[in-house]
């Protein structure tokens, strides 16, 4: 088997309250990957303008920011061969509207702000965002 990598991944606000949560995690549990770390977390701002320090300049990073310091996401961090590109695939395009039918966004989104999930984009986004959510001692072995 290939090496296994980990991702961070969270459901957004929008999939917490519209109980999507179980749904969403049945789907990578069905899939065979491991959650190694799992948690429902109110973001602080702090937290969310260094979740997407990479989006600063964008004109989309004050409504992002905001967004995700609505309400709680559950964050996870998840572990399967290739787990960045493998959960990117399942959670579909970034605009919903543009996700095939059968991912997390074409199967349950609409709008790009309210795209249910985050996945780390690559690699050294994923150590970077494991760290920035998760102590060490949360996560297995
Ligand atoms: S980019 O410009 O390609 O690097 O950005 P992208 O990877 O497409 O998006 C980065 C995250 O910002 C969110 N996003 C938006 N939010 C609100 N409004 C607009 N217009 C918008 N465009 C992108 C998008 O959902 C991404 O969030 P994450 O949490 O990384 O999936």
């Amino acid at each position: 088997m290939a090496e296994l990598t980990r991702t961070l991944v969270f459901v957004k606000p929008d999939g917490v309250q519209r109980g999507l949560v179980g749904e969403i995690i049945a789907r990578f549990e069905r899939r065979g990957i491991r959650i190694v770390g799992l948690k429902m977390v109110q973001p602080t701002r702090e937290l969310a303008e260094r979740h997407y320090a990479v989006h600063r300049e964008k004109p989309f990073f004050e409504s992002v920011v905001n967004f995700i310091t609505s309400g709680p996401v559950v964050a996870m961090v998840l572990e399967c061969p290739n787990a960045v590109e493998t959960v990117r695939q399942m959670m579909g395009a970034t605009n919903p509207l543009n996700a095939a039918p059968g991912t997390i966004r074409g199967d349950f989104g609409l709008d790009i702000e309210r795209n249910l999930i985050h996945g780390s984009s690559d690699p050294e986004a994923a150590e970077y965002e494991i760290k920035l959510w998760f102590r060490p001692e949360e996560l297995l072995p």
